[in-house]
Order: structure tokens, then C-alpha cells, then sequence
């Protein structure tokens, strides 16, 4: 699986999850809770709760635009791909007001756009964006970000982390990021269901002055459940029970050593991916996913496929204005060495295959030497 979500599960989630089930009222499933919860701080790097809902992603990214939000407020929205759009989607639905930061695909915002609109609109109540943006296999600058939006009282920083979290570091309070989302299906090595979020003192501020609806996603409601171990609504108990076996094993690994490790397989991915021939999209490319440019001549979408029907291996193609032009190669998350030699590999036999000029095994020796480095 070389998808950017789902990621593959190790072998011990799966068997904590196969466990008989519990129930979510027993004392038992708050003890677990309770070390999810603690687990979730660690990868977040917060103090603040981290609020876990049975939902996924892009229930919490709508859950942070009806708790932060009200009618009528004005936001900027970073949109150079697919998540970008949708959280200006989601703050339209609810009759925010969006301006629009429109990035290229596959380049980064560049922070004085968004510095320069929020010095002529003080109105401006939050920024919205990605810390990876899947679609284009891009990292923006959130700690720049951060520091832009940090000394303004009346706006927030909303970074959407879903495929950025426990792949690199991202210290939410540290940095003084305002909302931080995250996903179960990504880095965090679950199947999909379970979505995260936690925000600062200056958000829930926020939080206070909100007046849109919520029923589900009520995040101060949420909060006080989950402070006593335990949720408003009927949890995704076995995802639980998954996500604190998750969570022991990046505490055992550390999370340095997590942060390391998908550096390096990044950059074996990238590096390899270069030696054949081949372009990166992103300008400033992810540690969790390595978009590539199919070459002339090369369909796009055949080579996606042949990926599966040839070797069982999953990878991503492009979304929208992409499709067809570029292929996604995952490392996020549960990924090893042996992984990346394998996906190369392939690559270059599915490109020799469509015709395009490989000389085998340059990609891959590439490839190990970094990763034996
Ligand atoms: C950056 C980002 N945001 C949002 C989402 C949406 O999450 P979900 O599909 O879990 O709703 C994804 C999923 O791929 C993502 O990668």
C-alpha cells in the first residue's frame, strides 16, 4: 500500500484491534482512552487536549469551521490543491466568507501573500491550510505562518496536518499553531475512522465567541466528556484500542527517530526518482508523499494501474487538474527501507515496460546508498 491514506497497519494494531470488544462505558476503555490521550499530546507536541472523533478527516476540518467560526466572517483560504479547496468549500457551505490564496499546484504559499492580506483586511478571523497537501506532495510554511498570524489577536492559524502529522516536526505549541487536525488513516498507522483535533487558549477564545451551529462536532461539549476519559457519543472503540498500540509504538521509536526515518525514506524516494530521469512536482516536497511527473509519452494513468495489476502495489495517481500527469509514492507512516527499493523497482520495470528509456537498477542503487547511509 503506497497510497497517501489509507497507509498500511502493523501487524500489532491489527491484533490489538482484533481483541473481543469492550464497552465504551467500562472503566477498562477509559484507562485506554486516557493513554490515547496522553499519546496524542506527545505526537501533537501540545499541553491542550486532543479531541478524537469517530469521523473522518474532513468531519473534524468542518468541526473546526463551525466552533472557530461565525456567519459572515472573512478568511483566507491557501488553495493550491485538493485540501485547499475543500476547506474553502467547507467555510462556504457554512456562509464564510473566502479570499482566496491562490497557489500553483505543486508550489508552496509564499508567506508574504499572506502576510500582505492580512495587513489589508484586519477583519480577516482565520487562515486556513495544509501542512502537507496531499494532492501535490507539497509542505507550506507554517512556522512562518505561525509567526504572521501570532501577533494578530483576531485571527487564527488553522492548519490542516492530516498527512503532515508524525511524518516531520510540527510543534504545535512551540510554533503556536491555533488548530491542528489529524487523521487515523495517514501516520498514525489506523485504518481511516478517527479524526483529531486540538486547538489553543486562543482559539477556544474563539471557540467562545462561535455562533454557528454544531450538534455532533461540539468541541466544548467534546472536551468535557473527554477530560473524564470519555466521549459524547459512542466512540470507534476498536480504532481506539488500535490507536493506543499505534501510539507505544512512536514513543518506543521516538518521534525524532520517527521524523528521521521518513526523511530519509523521502529522500531515497526523491533522489531515486531523479536519477531515472524523472521531475518532482513539489517545489518543496513532503516527507510523506513524493509526487512525480509522468513522462512525455507515458500515460499516467496505465502506469497507476500497472502498478496494482502487475506487483499488487497501490500507489496514487493525481486529483483533478492532475489526473493522469503525476503519480503519488507513499512513505508515510508504517514504511521501512525495503519499502522504498521495492516501489523504485517497480517504477523502473513499469517504465522500461511503456517504453521509456531506464537503465535498471540506477534508481534503486541510488535509492540504497542513501538508505544504508
Ligand atoms: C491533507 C488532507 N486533508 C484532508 C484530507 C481528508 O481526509 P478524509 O479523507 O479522512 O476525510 C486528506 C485525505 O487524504 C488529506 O490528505
Amino acid at each position: 500500500m503506497f497510497s497517501p491514506g489509507p497507509t498500511p497497519v502493523p501487524e500489532r494494531v491489527l491484533l490489538a484491534m482484533a481483541q473481543p470488544l469492550i464497552h465504551h462505558r467500562d472503566p477498562a476503555f477509559e484507562e485506554i482512552f486516557q493513554e490515547v490521550r496522553e499519546g496524542l499530546k506527545y505526537v501533537f507536541q501540545t499541553e491542550q487536549d486532543v479531541l478524537v472523533f469517530a469521523s473522518s478527516g474532513t468531519g473534524a476540518m468542518e468541526g473546526v469551521v463551525v466552533n472557530t467560526l461565525s456567519p459572515g466572517d472573512n478568511v483566507l483560504v491557501v488553495r493550491g490543491g485538493k485540501f485547499g479547496e475543500r476547506w474553502g468549500e467547507i467555510c462556504e457551505a457554512y456562509g464564510i466568507e473566502v479570499t482566496p490564496i491562490d497557489v500553483p499546484w505543486g508550489e508552496a504559499v509564499d508567506p508574504e501573500m499572506v502576510s500582505r492580506a492580512l495587513d489589508g483586511d484586519p477583519s480577516i478571523k482565520a487562515v486556513l491550510v495544509q501542512a502537507c497537501e496531499t494532492s501535490t506532495g507539497v509542505i507550506h510554511p507554517i512556522e512562518e505562518l505561525a509567526e504572521i498570524v501570532r501577533g494578530r489577536d483576531g485571527t487564527i492559524l488553522v492548519v490542516d496536518a492530516i498527512s503532515a502529522l508524525g511524518t516531520y516536526d510540527l510543534p504545535m505549541d512551540r510554533w503556536g499553531l491555533d488548530v491542528v487536525v489529524g487523521g487515523s488513516q495517514k501516520a498514525l498507522m489506523l485504518p481511516p475512522g478517527l479524526s483529531f483535533v486540538a486547538l489553543s487558549e486562543k482559539a477556544w477564545g474563539f471557540v467562545e465567541r462561535s455562533t454557528l451551529p454544531k450538534y455532533y462536532f461540539d468541541f466544548k461539549k467534546e472536551r468535557e466528556s473527554q477530560r473524564k476519559n470519555q466521549s459524547q457519543f459512542t466512540p470507534a472503540i476498536s480504532l481506539v484500542v488500535g490507536l493506543r498500540e499505534a501510539l507505544r509504538m512512536i514513543r518506543e521509536e521516538g518521534l525524532e527517530s520517527v521524523f528521521a526515518r521518513h526523511q530519509k525514506l523521502a529522500r531515497a524516494t526523491r533522489e531515486a526518482v531523479k536519477a531515472l530521469g524523472l521531475e518532482l512536482l513539489a517545489s518543496s516536497p513532503s516527507p510523506s508523499v513524493t509526487a512525480i511527473k509522468v513522462p512525455p509519452g507515458i500515460d499516467g494513468k496505465k502506469l497507476k494501474s500497472a502498478f496494482e495489476e502487475r506487483f499488487g502495489l497501490i500507489v496514487a495517481g493525481g486529483q483533478a487538474q492532475l489526473k493522469g500527469k503525476i503519480i503519488r509514492i507513499a512513505h508515510m507512516g508504517y514504511f521501512q527501507p525495503t519499502d522504498v527499493l521495492q516501489a523504485i523497482g517497480a517504477l523502473e520495470m513499469l517504465l522500461k515496460e511503456m517504453g521509456y528509456p531506464v537503465e535498471m537498477g540506477k534508481g534503486v542503487k541510488v535509492a540504497e546508498e542513501i538508505l544504508s547511509s
